[in-house]
Order: structure tokens, then C-alpha cells, then sequence
């Protein structure tokens, strides 16, 4: 592994340099904030999961709401309980232990270019098993950097450890096998270019 490599997996696993060099690259979030504002209903007092939520830096959107964050990293669920509002549950987006039909929205950002498609397969199973009926899921992905210029968005994407970042038609292609797409869109947040997908069941 190259000292550059090194150096993002320690960043990674640092909840607060996390948040901080994530947020400088993207903007702000902005786009992705905005997104997210536009697909799913905030504020409403729905029931919202965060899969994958990190340290739960989108928490704040779901304020008011019944909002659960579930990460693998025990760590960044450790941060996201002292820092955020909401409720943060260590797990497996795999296989979730919370029951059938729980939440009316779910949000996946940045979770299924970690994973292979066997992994996915699960999550997006999981994801729908946890919906209520008339239920949605926003699934925010990143795809290959499309400009030749950008320069650093190529190079985190060549080391940072998502190695199944895919073109959109490859996620819509795993997506269609369990949902429906019922809306899609590609967007530029900072140096990262992604695929955001509207699932329902
Ligand atoms: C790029 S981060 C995105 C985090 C958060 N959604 C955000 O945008 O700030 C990917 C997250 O996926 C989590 N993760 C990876 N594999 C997972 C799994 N099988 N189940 C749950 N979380 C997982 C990692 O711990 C990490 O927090």
C-alpha cells in the first residue's frame, strides 16, 4: 500500500478528519445535501435510515424526524451518538437486525462501491424488506471520475478502497433486479461524480 493509501485509510478512520476532508473536496455537500432536500421528505416526522450513516454527517437534514444511522464502524457510531441527534445502531447493512416495514425512507450514500454485488444484492434486500409499503430509498453512489481533467477525483478514486465503484448502468442494473428506478440522475459534488438513484419497491 502506497503512503498516500496509508495516509487516506487513517483520515478514514478518524470520525472528525473524516467529516472535515470529505466536506472540503465535496463543497460543502452541497449538491448532495440538495438531493437529498429534493428526493426524500424531511422534517415530516417519517421514519428515516441512515445505511451506512458514518458518523452521521447528514443527521442534521432529519431533525424532527424518527431518524436511525446504522455503520459497521463502531467508531463512527460511537461520534455519531455523542455528536448528532437521532438514534445510532453499530450493524451490517447486510443483514440488519431492525424489523419488516420499519421506515418510510431510506438513505444509502456512499456505501455499495465498498461493496461486490453479492453484497449489494443483500443490502438492497435488506433495504426493501425494511420499507413500508409506498416506502422509497435514495441511493447516492460514486461512479469513475468523468472528466479526464479531474486529476484528484482519479487518483482518490485509484486508492481510496471502494473497489467496486461502477458506471451508473452497472448500479442500475443490480438496482433493477429488486426495485424499481424511479428516478435517476448524475451529479458533480466538489471532485466526486455520482449516480443518484430514487428506489421503490
Ligand atoms: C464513504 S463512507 C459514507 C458514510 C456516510 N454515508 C457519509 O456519507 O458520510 C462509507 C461507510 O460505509 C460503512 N460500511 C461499509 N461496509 C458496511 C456494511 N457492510 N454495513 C454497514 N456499513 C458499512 C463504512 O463504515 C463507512 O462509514
Amino acid at each position: 500500500m502506497s503512503m498516500f493509501a496509508k495516509l487516506v485509510e487513517r483520515v478514514s478512520d478518524n470520525p472528525v478528519l473524516f467529516i472535515f476532508f470529505r466536506s472540503l473536496l465535496e463543497s460543502d455537500f452541497k449538491a448532495i445535501r440538495s438531493v437529498i432536500r429534493r428526493d426524500l421528505a424531511l422534517g415530516g416526522k417519517l421514519s428515516s435510515l441512515d445505511l451506512a450513516c458514518g458518523p452521521g454527517a447528514f443527521a442534521d437534514l432529519f431533525a424532527g424526524d424518527d431518524y436511525v444511522g446504522v455503520d459497521l464502524n463502531a467508531r463512527y457510531i460511537d461520534y455519531a451518538r455523542r455528536h448528532r441527534q437521532g438514534s445510532f445502531v453499530v450493524g451490517d447493512a447486510r443483514a440488519v437486525e431492525l424489523p419488516d416495514g420499519r421506515f418510510d425512507q431510506i438513505l444509502i450514500f456512499g456505501l455499495l462501491h465498498h461493496l461486490d454485488d453479492a453484497s449489494v444484492r443483500s443490502v438492497l434486500k435488506e433495504s426493501k424488506r425494511m420499507l413500508k409499503p409506498g416506502g422509497r430509498i435514495l441511493a447516492i453512489e460514486d461512479i469513475p471520475a468523468r472528466s479526464k481533467l479531474n486529476v484528484i477525483g482519479h487518483l482518490l478514486h485509484n486508492i481510496e478502497n471502494g473497489e467496486h465503484i461502477r458506471p451508473s448502468e452497472e448500479y442500475r442494473k443490480l438496482y433493477a433486479e429488486t426495485l424499481t428506478v424511479a428516478r435517476e440522475e448524475v451529479l458533480r459534488s466538489g471532485i466526486c461524480d455520482y449516480y443518484a438513484a430514487v428506489l421503490t419497491p
